[in-house]
């Protein structure tokens, strides 16, 4: 197995969008002390490592996926020695925080942009992508054109305001595009490398990297920016070796064999994550119709790819995508989170996910969320002023609360031993007892359809994992012993000579 930090063997990670989390001083926008005065809570739910989305200076055209200076913690969320604060009172309970690495683009407003959009040529001349007419754009991208002095077209990598970042072309086929070793590539890798330098240095734990695999461009199989990973890779394995990196790429074969300790499957690419929580009739909704082999298809081929490299990960949600209770309700969501918290790869906790916190329909956008801001309403902790989020006039919030009048709290979902969130808190400390659950252990499918059911293993240990979402009773051949049950939601399933009668929202773990 390639090295890779020790704390990834069990880390169980918590999402946090700082806007949206806590609010310590009555701004209606949420901040690192309130961030810190949460992690006890974290804490007991059992994630033991956070991830935090991006926290710098920035216009907010994309809620901070627009960095105007990567060294800066913006203001609304408080100062660097703030942020550096909240790390150390990570480190203190234990845990480990990744802050969001933004490599791909900046904010139009980033001192590198305005120097790059000048006509004389200077320092942040070939920072980004320029074509080398305004009459030119780039074909296949968006570009931002006649706003300089600079003749030429500049790419976009996301939303207009965010010009892509300049790691070269791997078949450059116009004069203007560079190669991947060119001067201007090579010295924008460097800059971030600083960037990563200057927060790991403070005591960051690594980064989740945005976009991770689109920076090298005209680049097909990725190979030019896995190249490029390797050589961040390295950097780290030099400088910071416990430092941890996971990317937003979803193809892990690419990403795993580039450096990262982790990648992500979501929405886009071709994992097949949404089958299963977020499509018309998901797998883990009791409307679900079994079909999960896509997904399983595809995720053995990736794991027998990527053994012994990393990991790949699966998320509760995220705060680009619906939340996880749009499509799931009830015990359809503690049996998504039994499958969550039962397979390999670092488990992703999206905020508010451990309590069924609901999308919030019908919201204008708010800084470049559009559909997603549904998705990125504010914590809700209790039943006081504001959910407990803030002491800020309603008006201020961030993010309108969600208005339902049974919203799911954290405070009485702690109370209540029957809650998502004490079903959540149960399957997390059944993982941390049990190796062949954790990130690293293997797994084999046994079964894909309803039920669906695995085995994992470490060392000694084997444990077979049997769901069935469905709202119907299941029977499935199965000659072996089943064993001990060491976890059981809902009904307790029944072995009848060759046959396992799996009931219906039903999760179990058995040790062999
Ligand atoms: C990623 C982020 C998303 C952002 C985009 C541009 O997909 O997760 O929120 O808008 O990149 O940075
Ligand atoms: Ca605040």
């Amino acid at each position: 197995m390639s090295r890779h930090p020790a704390w990834l063997d069990n880390a169980i990670f918590y999402q946090i969008y700082p806007q949206s989390f806590c609010d310590s001083n009555g701004d209606g926008i949420g901040d690192f002390q309130g961030i810190i005065s949460k992690l006890d809570y974290i804490k007991d739910l059992g994630c033991n490592a956070i991830w935090m989305n991006p926290c710098f200076e920035s216009p907010f055209l994309d809620a901070g996926y627009d960095i105007a200076d990567y060294y800066k913690a913006a203001p609304r969320y408080g100062t660097n020695d703030d942020l550096i604060q909240l790390f150390d009172e990570v480190h203190k309970r234990g845990m480990h925080i990744l802050l969001d690495l933004v490599p791909g683009h900046t904010s139009w407003n980033h001192p590198w942009f305005k120097a790059s959009m000048k006509a004389e040529r200077n320092e942040y001349t070939d920072r980004y992508v320029w074509t080398d007419s305004v009459w030119e754009e780039a074909a296949g991208y968006g570009s931002l054109r006649g706003i300089s002095e600079r003749d030429g077209s500049c790419l976009v990598n996301f939303f207009t305001h965010q010009p892509a970042l300049n790691y070269g072309f791997f078949n450059p086929e116009r004069p203007w595009q560079q190669p991947i070793d060119a001067e201007g590539p090579r010295k924008t890798l460097e800059a971030m490398m600083d960037v990563m330098r200057f927060w790991l240095s403070r005591g960051c734990d690594g980064f989740r990297v945005d976009m991770a695999g689109s920076l090298v461009k005209n680049d097909k199989d990725g190979k030019g920016t896995i190249a490029l990973w390797q050589k961040v890779r390295a950097f780290l394995d030099k400088e910071f070796p416990e430092a941890a990196i996971i990317s937003e790429w979803g193809e892990p074969d690419k990403a795993l064999e580039g450096g990262f300790h982790m990648d992500f499957l979501f929405q886009s690419g071709p994992s097949h994550y949404n089958d299963l929580f977020r499509c018309e009739e998901p797998y883990f909704s009791s409307r679900g119709k079994g079909d999960v082999t896509a997904f399983v298809d595809k995720y053995v081929e990736y794991h027998n790819k990527t053994k012994n490299k990393g990991l790949i990960c699966i998320p509760s949600g995220n705060h680009d995508i619906d939340r996880l209770a749009r499509t799931l309700h009830g015990d359809e969501l503690k049996v998504a989170f039994a499958f969550l918290l039962t397979m390999p790869g670092a488990p992703y906790i999206y905020y508010g996910d451990e309590i069924g916190m609901r999308y919030v329909e019908g919201l204008h956008s708010v800084e470049g969320g559009y559909r997603r801001t549904g998705s990125r309403s504010p914590m809700q902790w209790d039943n006081s002023t504001n959910a407990g989020f803030s002491t800020a006039p309603v008006e201020k919030l961030y993010i309108p609360l969600d208005p339902a009048a049974d919203r799911p709290t954290a405070a009485a979902q702690m109370a209540d031993p029957t809650s998502l969130r004490s079903e959540v808190q149960r399957l997390i400390a059944l993982r941390q007892a049990h190796p062949a659950l954790q990130n690293f252990g293997e797994i084999e499918f046994v079964h894909a359809g309803y039920p669906l059911m695995y085995l994992r293993s470490s060392g000694d240990e084997n444990l077979l994992v049997i769901i069935n979402p469905s709202a119907e009773e299941k029977r499935v051949e199965y000659a072996q012993t089943l064993g001990t049950c060491i976890y059981q939601l809902n009904s307790a399933v029944r072995q009848d000579g060759n046959t396992l009668v799996v009931p219906a929202q039903s999760a179990s773990v058995f040790r062999k």
